[in-house]
């Protein structure tokens, strides 16, 4: 089963609270009880983890090939600034899809932006909440298109009638 980690910036932790004409009123908490009846759905294992702390979210990158596939990220404001965490994200290999709750094109030029955009397989940007339930499709299709089909679960070839 593919295990996919949901990794959330600064500031991720007041949703709901936070600017609820730009990022709606559903809590992080909503959003990961969400993505987790997705998860089941697809048949992966998640898990979620938010810091408001650069370092932390670079830790939690290095260490993500030790336990995850592949990762769902919102660097949050990190996204427009934090060459540590473009690094972080290099030197995992794993495959990564970059989210943002709000259309960040349509909003200031400082976060039109991202560090992390050519280094991630892709981004799915502007959508709110459903952003990470589309990254997490993403993210699976991505993983699932990767893998050879194991032979066990090749159709029987059948035997010739003649
Ligand atoms: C955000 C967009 C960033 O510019 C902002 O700093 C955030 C949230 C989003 O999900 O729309 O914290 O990543």
């Amino acid at each position: 089963m593919e295990r996919i980690l949901l990794l959330h910036g600064p500031n991720l932790n007041m949703l709901g609270k936070r600017e609820p004409g730009i990022y709606g009123r559903q809590t992080l908490d909503d959003i990961v009880a969400a993505a987790r009846a997705l998860a089941a759905e697809l048949g992966v294992e998640i898990a979620s983890h938010q810091s408001n702390v650069e370092g932390e979210l670079v830790t939690r990158i290095q260490q993500a090939p030790n336990h995850f596939d592949a990762i769902v990220l919102n660097a949050g404001a990190y996204t427009h600034t934090s060459i540590a965490l473009r690094d972080a994200v290099l030197a995992a290999g794993l495959p990564v899809v970059e989210v943002h709750l709000s259309n960040v094109h349509k909003r200031e030029e400082f976060r039109h932006r991202s560090l992390l955009a050519d280094v991630v397989e892709g981004q799915v940007i502007g959508f709110g909440a459903e952003s990470y339930l589309l990254g997490l499709r993403a993210a699976v299709s991505l993983l699932r298109s990767r893998q050879p089909v194991p032979p066990r679960a090749r159709p029987a070839r059948k035997r010739s009638t003649r």
